[in-house]
C-alpha cells in the first residue's frame, strides 16, 4: 500500500502562487460563466516556421555515456529505422512484416525532428500502403499533411460492448512477397466505421530512459504537491498503476504501459504485425499469411537474439547482433535517448520566436502562475520538478528530468475524451502530455486534431467545442477548465509569451 503525503501549504503561500485571474474564473466557472479571450498566435514549428538556423534539440543518445555505451548509438538507430518486409529471402533482418500493419518500421511514425520523435510533417504512410503492389486503400483519416495515426474502435459492432484495440489500417494482401494470404482490409471508409472510430497520434520518446527511472514513489508524492492550489482549481490526477507490480505506468496517451521495451514489444507485434519475445504469436493468423520461410519460432521473424533453425544465427555474433532479440535494441534505443533541449539553451535569444529572450522568460513564469505547471510538472516558476536517483547508467542518474508532466492520468472533459480504458485510465482520462520538446511538434492532442497549439491549449477546456465532441455518455468536466480559464484571462502579451515558451521547448 503506498503511502499518500498530502502537503498542505498555508494560505499565504498559495495565494502567492496563484494569480487573482485563475481563482476568479475557479468560481465563474462553478456558475457556468466562461470568458474565452484567447488572443495569441502560434509561431508554428520550431526551426521550421521561424527561426530556420536554429539548432535542432531532439534526438542523439544523451551526453555524458561511456564509450561502450555511446558506440552503441549507430547500430541501435539502425535498428529502429530498420524497414521490415514480408519476406525477404532468409535474411535474418528486414522480414517478417505481419497480415496486418500500420507500418513497415518504427521510424516510419517516431522520426520527427528524428528518430524516437513523433509524426513527420509529411505522412509518410503514402510511401507505405501499396509498396509492392499492395491493394490497401488509404482510410480517409490519414491525409498527406495529417498527423500519422493509428485507430482504434471503443465498442464491438454492436456499439455497446468495449473492444479499445488497435485496428491495423492495413494488409499485405496483394503483395509481390506476401504469398497467397488474402486478408480483407477493414473498411475505415464505410458506415460500420462511423461512431466507432477514435485516432492516436504518435508519441515522441525521447528523454525515454529519464523518464523510466523516475521513482514511483517521486510520481505519488508529486502528485500530493501543492495541493491547496490544485483543489482551488478543481485539479486531481491518478496514477495508471500496473496490475501486475502495482508500480506506476507512464508511457502512451493513456499512461498505459510501465517500460521502453514492453512498449516496443507491443508496438513490434501491433504496429508491424512482428511476432515477438513478448507477443510470441502474430495477432493476424490466417494461413499464407506468415513469411512462406522458417524464419523463427515459433512462427514469425526471428528477432536476432533467439537460436532458431536458422543457418546464419551462428555468424551474428561476430556481427554484434547476438542478444538481445528486436523488443530489447528498440528499448536500449530509448532508453539511451536524449531529452529535448530548450531552443534558448541552444540559441540564445534567436531561439525564443520573436528573437526576444525575455519573452520566454516570462512565458514560463506565467506558465506557472496560471497553474499548467500543476499537471505539467516542471523546475519551472520555483516549482519542482522530477530528479532520477543514482543508476548503473551513470549518465541516466542523479539528472534533473524537465519533462513537463507529472505522468498522471487527468479526466479531459467530454470533448477530448476517447471512450477507450487502459488499466486505470477511464475514457476521458489522458496522461498530462509531456511537453518537452513540444516546439518541435507538427501536431497536438492524443488525435493530433490541431496543428495549432493555442487552439491545443483551448481544447483543454469543456467549453471548446468546435470540433465536435467525443464523448459518449456522462464524464465529470475537465481539470483543466480553470486553468485554461486563467490563461484566456492573462492580458494578451503574457498570453503570448507562454504560448513562445512552448514553442522555444
Ligand atoms: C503506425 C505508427 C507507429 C509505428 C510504426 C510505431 N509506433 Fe510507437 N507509437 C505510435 C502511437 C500512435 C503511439 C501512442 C500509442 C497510444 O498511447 O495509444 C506510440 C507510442 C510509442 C511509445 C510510447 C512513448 C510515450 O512516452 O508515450 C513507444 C516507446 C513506442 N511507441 C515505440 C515504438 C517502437 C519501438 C516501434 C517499432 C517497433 C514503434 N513504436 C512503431 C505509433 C507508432
Ligand atoms: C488538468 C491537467 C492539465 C492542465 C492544468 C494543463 N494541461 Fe496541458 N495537457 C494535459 C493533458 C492530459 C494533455 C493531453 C490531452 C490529450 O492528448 O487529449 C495535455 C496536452 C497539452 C498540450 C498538447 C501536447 C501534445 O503532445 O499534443 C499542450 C501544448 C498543453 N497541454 C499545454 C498546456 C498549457 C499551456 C497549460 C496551461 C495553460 C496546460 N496545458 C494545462 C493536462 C493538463
Amino acid at each position: 500500500m503506498m503511502q499518500l503525503r498530502l502537503e498542505i501549504r498555508g494560505v499565504a503561500g498559495f495565494l502567492s502562487k496563484i494569480s487573482p485571474a485563475a481563482l476568479a474564473f475557479a468560481l465563474f466557472i462553478s456558475t457556468g460563466v466562461i470568458a474565452r479571450a484567447q488572443t495569441a498566435t502560434d509561431p508554428g514549428v520550431r526551426g521550421v516556421n521561424w527561426c530556420p538556423t536554429c539548432t535542432n534539440g531532439a534526438g542523439g543518445f544523451v551526453p555524458g555515456l561511456n564509450d561502450n555505451q555511446a558506440a552503441l548509438e549507430s547500430p541501435m538507430t539502425n535498428f529502429i529505422e530498420e524497414v521490415n518486409n514480408v519476406a525477404g529471402g532468409t535474411s535474418i533482418k528486414h522480414v517478417g512484416l505481419g497480415g496486418v500493419f500500420d507500418s513497415n518500421s518504427c521510424t516510419g511514425c517516431h522520426d520527427y525532428p528524428s528518430p524516437g520523435g513523433s509524426s513527420l510533417l509529411t505522412n509518410p504512410l503514402f510511401t507505405v500502403y501499396q509498396l509492392f503492389g499492395d491493394q490497401n486503400v488509404m482510410p480517409f483519416f490519414e491525409t498527406s499533411l495529417g498527423p500519422t495515426v493509428v485507430a482504434r474502435f471503443p465498442f464491438q459492432s454492436d456499439l455497446t460492448t468495449p473492444d479499445g484495440h488497435v485496428h491495423q489500417l492495413f494488409t499485405i494482401t496483394g503483395r509481390s512477397d506476401a504469398g497467397t494470404c488474402s486478408i480483407q482490409q477493414p473498411d475505415f471508409n464505410g458506415a460500420s466505421a462511423e461512431n466507432n472510430l477514435i485516432l492516436r497520434q504518435t508519441t515522441p520518446f525521447f528523454g525515454g530512459g529519464l523518464m523510466e527511472i523516475i521513482p514511483d514513489s517521486s510520481i505519488i508524492a508529486n502528485m500530493s504537491a501543492n495541493l491547496t492550489q490544485k483543489m482551488a482549481l478543481g485539479i486531481s490526477g491518478n496514477a495508471n498503476i500496473n496490475q501486475d507490480d502495482g508500480s506506476v505506468n507512464r508511457f502512451g496517451w493513456k499512461a498505459q504501459k510501465r517500460s521502453l521495451v514492453l512498449f516496443s514489444g507491443e508496438a513490434y507485434a501491433v504496429e508491424e504485425g512482428i511476432d515477438n519475445e513478448f507477443f510470441p504469436n502474430k495477432i493476424n493468423e490466417s494461413p499464407g499469411c506468415t513469411p512462406p520461410f522458417p524464419d523463427g519460432p515459433p512462427n514469425g521473424k526471428g528477432t536476432n537474439g533467439v537460436p532458431d533453425d536458422r543457418t546464419d544465427w551462428a555468424v551474428l555474433p561476430a556481427l554484434g547482433y547476438l542478444m538481445p532479440g528486436d523488443p530489447e535494441r528498440f528499448g536500449m534505443f530509448g532508453r539511451f535517448l536524449a531529452a529535448p533541449v530548450p531552443s534558448t539553451t541552444l540559441n540564445g535569444s534567436i531561439g525564443c520566436p520573436g528573437g526576444d529572450l525575455s519573452s520566454c522568460e516570462n512565458g514560463a513564469t506565467q506558465f506557472a502562475t496560471v497553474g499548467c505547471v500543476l499537471c505539467h510538472t516542471s523546475f519551472v516558476g520555483g516549482y519542482t520538478g522530477f530528479t532520477t536517483p543514482p543508476s548503473s547508467v551513470s549518465a541516466l542518474g542523479n539528472t534533473q528530468v524537465d519533462l513537463f508532466s507529472d505522468l498522471l492520468v487527468h479526466h479531459m472533459g467530454y470533448c477530448d475524451a476517447d471512450n477507450i480504458s487502459q488499466g486505470q485510465a477511464l475514457g476521458d482520462e489522458f496522461r498530462s502530455a509531456p511537453l518537452w520538446g513540444i516546439g518541435q511538434r507538427g501536431f497536438f492532442m492524443h488525435d493530433g486534431r490541431t496543428t495549432n497549439i493555442v487552439t491545443a491549449i483551448e481544447m483543454h477546456a469543456d467549453g471548446y467545442q468546435s470540433t465536435g465532441c467525443t464523448g459518449v455518455g456522462s464524464y465529470p468536466a475537465s481539470e483543466a477548465d480553470a486553468v485554461i480559464a486563467a490563461f484566456n484571462a492573462l492580458d494578451s502579451g503574457d498570453q503570448q509569451d507562454l504560448v513562445n515558451f512552448l514553442r522555444s521547448l
